[in-house]
């Protein structure tokens, strides 16, 4: 074990401004930073209020957000040159503590920078909602895409033609469903904010995409249809570029490394110029996220689906100042 290290106050805001930028579901940013005085760990906690009772029941999706925030700490410290010592759901007694993440080091100045310009990228990441150009990803950035996710703890399929197509078609079915549940609909539009506001948390209008103008990419309509206006139909890509983020397992622990993952491979792209964006809708269907399990495969716990491409780049999105409370 390395040599043990306070944290100075700025490599703490260091940390947490690269906490903050990570992705959460419908921008809820459930997340709340504790620094323990005594043992000089910086703790990630769930924020209890900033949940989804209907999208999101058992927190899965929460978890995963928590964990994209909890690899952008590791990068983060490791930018600053110390070394992050992370410990996933640390203390049982306390099941809204996720992570406790304990800086030792410092770092040899050859282990400091990696050269792979991810944490460049966290800044640089937005989801983009936009039609992509469909030009196809280069193998070795796929490759690169599958052994993030996998040295995370969760693994990455990128599906055949047949595959995405089944893949799409359950998010569709997932979208139709949930746009044909009012209470669903009313859920997620209340995570919109209007031009102007000053909302910290939350999609601003500005960052929604538009439908696909040929049916096939079942992008998730956050308004809800009228009055909420929507952006103009688009042609988006016929070329889609598909990735299932998955887990061997389903507990709370997979959940968070899940999250990792999922920063781990958004950063990737990134930092090799590609867009990305989520499709959720299926996962939260648990008929539709078993349906979405790889055909063959024992224990398949389908997490996410990512679409990537080249592109234009999202707009940004808000995040709260106040997230800490020490
Ligand atoms: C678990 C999870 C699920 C998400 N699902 C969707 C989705 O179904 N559709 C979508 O457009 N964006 C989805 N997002 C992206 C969030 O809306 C986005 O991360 C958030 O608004 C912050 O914006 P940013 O990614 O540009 O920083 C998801 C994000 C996470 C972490």
């Amino acid at each position: 074990m390395g040599t043990q290290v306070l944290p100075d106050a700025a490599v703490m805001e260091a940390l947490l401004s690269a906490a903050v930028m990570a992705p959460s579901i419908h921008n809820t940013q459930p997340w709340r930073f504790r620094l323990d005085p005594v043992g000089q760990v910086l703790e990630v906690h769930s924020a209890p209020g900033r949940t989804l009772p209907l999208t999101d029941p058992v927190h899965r999706a929460q978890f995963l957000s928590v964990g994209a925030a909890v690899f952008n700490i590791r990068l983060a410290a490791v930018h600053q040159g110390r070394r992050p010592e992370v410990t996933l759901l640390p203390d049982p007694r306390l099941p809204g503590l996720l992570a406790a993440v304990r800086l030792t080091g410092p770092l040899a100045p050859d282990e400091r920078t990696s050269g792979d310009g991810l944490y460049e990228a966290i800044a640089r990441r937005h989801t983009s909602r936009l039609p992509f150009t469909g030009r196809s990803v280069p193998e070795p950035v796929v490759a690169e895409m599958t052994a993030a996710a996998h040295s995370a703890g969760a693994r990455l399929h990128v599906p055949d033609f047949a595959g995405t197509r089944r893949l799409l078609g359950l998010t569709t079915t997932a979208e139709a469903r949930t746009n044909d549940t009012p209470a669903r609909t009313a859920e997620t539009r209340s995570w919109l904010t209007a031009p102007g506001a000053v909302a910290p948390y939350g999609i601003p209008v500005t960052a929604l995409g538009p439908p696909d103008a040929a049916g096939r990419m079942p992008m998730r309509d956050f308004t809800g249809g009228p009055p909420v206006p929507r952006p103009p139909a688009l042609w988006f890509e016929r070329h889609v570029q598909l990735a299932l983020l998955w887990t061997g397992h389903d507990r709370r622990e997979d959940w968070l490394r899940a999250g990792q993952a999922l920063q781990y491979v958004l950063l990737t792209a990134t930092a090799r110029g590609l867009r990305t964006s989520l499709l959720h809708q299926a996962m939260e269907w648990p008929d539709l996220r078993s349906a979405a399990a790889l055909p063959g495969v024992k224990r398949c716990h389908p997490q996410l689906l990512i679409r990537f491409g080249y592109g234009p780049d999202g707009g940004s999105t808000p995040r709260a100042a106040g997230a800490r409370r020490w």
